[in-house]
C-alpha cells in the first residue's frame, strides 16, 4: 500500500492478511531487515496517548527511525498549510508521516497531489476527525480475532457516541463486511438512521445479554460544539441509561468482550471499578494496537518499496 489512510478500501483478505502478520509479530516473528534507512514523522494534531505512543513503539520495534515532531510547536501555529508542512517533510528526507488531525479527510489532497504539485510522502492515519480510525479498527479486528478466532455469526453492539466517532465509522464497515452482525446502542441524538444499512439501533438493556462483542465509545464532549445536547449532559443519567454498570455486566455472555478505543470516562459508558474486569479488554486492545501498527507500517514501507523492501 502507498498509503494507509483508511478501512474501506482493504479487501477481506487484505484485513486478514494484516491480521495474521500483526499475529505473527505478536508471537516474536522476525521483523524485515531494512538495508536502507526509512525516516518517519509521528504528526499529532490532536491529543493522543495510545495512538501516538503505539506508533512511536511499532517504529522502533520494525527498525525505522521516528523524527521528532512536536505539533503545539509546528510552523502550523505560524499559519503554514498542512499540505506545504508535509512538502517540508519531504524536502527533509522523510518518508512516512503518521498523522492525526480534527480535519475529515484531511489526507486527500497529500495522496492525491493536483496538478503541478510533487509531494511524495507516505501518509498512515492516525485518525481523522470523526471520518475514519483504521489502525484503531483493525487493531479492534485482531482483538475479536483473537479471542473467538472468526467474525462470521458474532454479534457485535457498538454504544455511545456513535454520530461523532471515527472508530465507530470504520468498525461498522469493516465488521459488516467480515460477517458479523453489528447492533447500535445508545442516546438517539447521537445516533444517525445512515448507518442503518449496517445493523439495527436497540436499547442496551435488549443488547447486553446477546451480544459476543460489547464496543462501547468515549463521549466525545470536543466534537459536540453546538451541538443542543451538550448543555444538558448528565454523566450519571448518562451511565444510568446507556453504560455498564455492574447489573449490565453480570447479564453479558461469560466469553464476551467488552472494548473501548479509550480514554474511558469512568462511570459514564463503563463503571470506574470495571475497567480491570475479567471481561474488559481495553488492555489487549492496546498491546495489540502495537502490533496491528507495525503490520501497517511495513504494508507502507513495502507498498513504497523503502528500506530495501520489495
Ligand atoms: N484510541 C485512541 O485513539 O486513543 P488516543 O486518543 O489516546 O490515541
Amino acid at each position: 500500500l502507498p498509503h494507509f489512510v483508511s478501512v474501506e478500501k482493504l479487501t477481506v483478505d487484505q484485513i486478514n492478511a494484516l491480521i495474521d502478520r500483526a499475529e505473527y509479530f505478536k508471537q516474536g516473528g522476525a521483523t524485515p531487515t531494512l538495508t536502507q534507512p526509512v525516516y518517519v514523522t509521528n504528526m499529532f494534531f490532536e491529543n493522543s496517548t495510545r495512538t501516538h505512543t503505539s506508533f512511536a513503539m511499532a517504529e522502533k520495534k520494525l527498525g525505522l527511525t521516528e523524527i521528532p515532531f512536536d505539533a503545539a510547536h509546528s510552523s502550523m501555529s505560524k499559519g503554514e498549510t498542512l499540505y506545504d508542512t508535509c512538502l517540508v517533510m519531504n524536502a527533509l528526507g522523510v518518508d512516512l508521516s503518521v498523522i492525526r488531525a480534527s480535519e475529515n479527510a484531511y489526507y486527500g489532497p497529500l495522496i492525491n497531489p493536483g496538478a503541478g504539485q510533487h509531494l511524495n510522502l507516505g501518509i498512515v492515519n492516525a485518525g481523522d476527525g470523526s471520518g475514519q480510525h483504521p489502525s484503531q479498527s483493525l487493531l479492534d479486528m485482531m482483538t475479536i480475532h483473537e479471542h473467538f478466532g472468526r467474525f462470521n455469526g458474532l454479534k457485535v453492539a457498538i454504544v455511545g457516541d456513535i454520530t461523532n466517532s471515527r472508530v465507530a465509522r470504520s468498525n461498522m464497515e469493516i465488521l459488516t463486511r467480515l460477517g458479523a452482525e453489528v447492533y447500535f446502542s445508545g442516546p438517539d441524538y447521537w445516533y444517525d438512521h445512515r448507518f442503518d444499512q449496517y445493523g439495527k439501533y436497540l436499547p442496551v438493556d435488549e443488547l447486553v445479554d446477546q451480544v459476543d462483542v460489547l464496543m462501547l465509545l468515549r463521549v466525545q464532549h470536543e466534537r459536540h460544539a453546538g451541538d443542543a445536547n451538550e448543555s444538558s449532559f448528565d454523566a450519571a443519567k448518562y451511565h444510568q441509561q446507556y453504560g455498564i454498570n455492574h447489573d449490565r455486566y453480570a447479564r453479558l455472555k461469560d466469553d464476551c468482550l467488552i472494548m473501548h478505543p479509550g480514554p474511558i470516562n469512568h462511570d459514564v459508558e463503563l463503571a470506574g471499578d470495571l475497567v480491570e474486569a475479567p471481561k474488559s479488554a481495553f488492555f489487549k486492545q492496546m498491546q495489540n494496537g502495537v502490533f496491528m501498527r507495525m503490520a501497517m507500517l511495513e504494508a507502507v514501507v513495502r507498498g513504497r518499496h523503502l528500506g530495501g523492501l520489495q
